[in-house]
């Protein structure tokens, strides 16, 4: 009897665990098909707000179009619509804008070449900027560094305003231009930067002035003060004269 009735009770334990066990699935089905709908509800909201979104953009785009600028199909590359983060090019913001590099070495007219480009009221030269060590210690800074620049948001002494058409740098080959020289060219490519490569023919009148240059950076012959470029356009216009007297006098 005691026998019978343990058995039984095992009988009715059984049966409950398949009771038990059919719910826990049901439970499962359950859950799985409330996930699923939810699922399903999140993909077709996120495509709702994509579509809306492209829409805003595109609409964006149809309100703000520049011209086509009345160039050669071959200039285009060089030719950028920058959008600076610092300010609004406003009523310039569809003036199209050149990227160039002035790559040179020490003492070879690269600095007075900059101050006669900087006269001009719309090109705008940033000097040596690789000359601090910080921006050129890799090829991310060197990077961020250019795209600051290019994107008119470099603000030096150069910088000319929101209507500026050429922006660009000096660049000497020993500030990290020939340690990077393939990822620089890389990026002069990507970007459409226009690269102008100044050298001194006369490699003895570049010695002659490294050497001046170093003399009078102890001498100070000059009131006391040591110059190594002409920056003021006066300055300019006299070394213009002077260099165009030598070169007539050196042909
Ligand atoms: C400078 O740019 C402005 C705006 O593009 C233009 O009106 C002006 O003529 C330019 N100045 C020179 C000297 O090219
Ligand atoms: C590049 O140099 C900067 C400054 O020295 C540093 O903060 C950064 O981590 C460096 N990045 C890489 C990828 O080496
Ligand atoms: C040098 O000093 C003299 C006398 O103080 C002054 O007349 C002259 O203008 C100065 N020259 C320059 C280039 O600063």
């Amino acid at each position: 009897m005691a026998d019978d009735l343990s058995s039984f009770a095992k009988d009715v334990l059984l049966v409950k665990g398949l009771k038990n066990s059919t719910l826990v699935w049901r439970l499962v089905v359950l859950t799985f098909a409330m996930v699923c709908g939810v699922y399903i509800c999140t993909i077709c909201l996120k495509q709702i707000g994509t579509s809306s979104k492209i829409g805003l953009l595109d609409i964006k785009v149809i309100q703000n179009p520049c011209p086509e600028p009345n160039i050669e199909p071959w200039e285009i590359p060089y030719v950028h619509y920058p959008n600076p983060k610092t300010y609004s090019r406003e009523e310039c913001s569809c003036h199209p804008v050149r990227y160039f590099a002035i790559l040179s070495m020490q003492r070879s007219g690269s600095g007075w070449f900059e101050t006669f480009l900087n006269s001009h009221p719309n090109i705008s030269s940033n000097g040596e900027i690789f000359s601090v060590k910080v921006r050129r210690s890799n090829v991310s800074t060197i990077t961020e560094t250019l795209d600051t620049i290019y994107n008119l948001d470099w603000l030096s002494s150069a910088s000319k305003n929101e209507c500026t058409t050429a922006v660009g740098l000096k660049w000497m080959l020993n500030q990290g231009l020939m340690q990077h020289h393939e990822q620089i060219a890389e990026y002069f490519r990507i970007h459409g930067v226009s690269v102008i490569f100044l050298f001194r023919r006369n490699l003895l009148r570049r010695m002659v002035s490294l050497l001046a240059n170093e003399y009078d950076r102890n001498a100070k012959l000059l009131n006391g003060t040591h110059k190594s470029h002409v920056h003021s356009p006066k300055e300019v216009s006299v070394c213009t004269l002077f260099c165009a007297c030598m070169c007539a006098t050196c042909v």
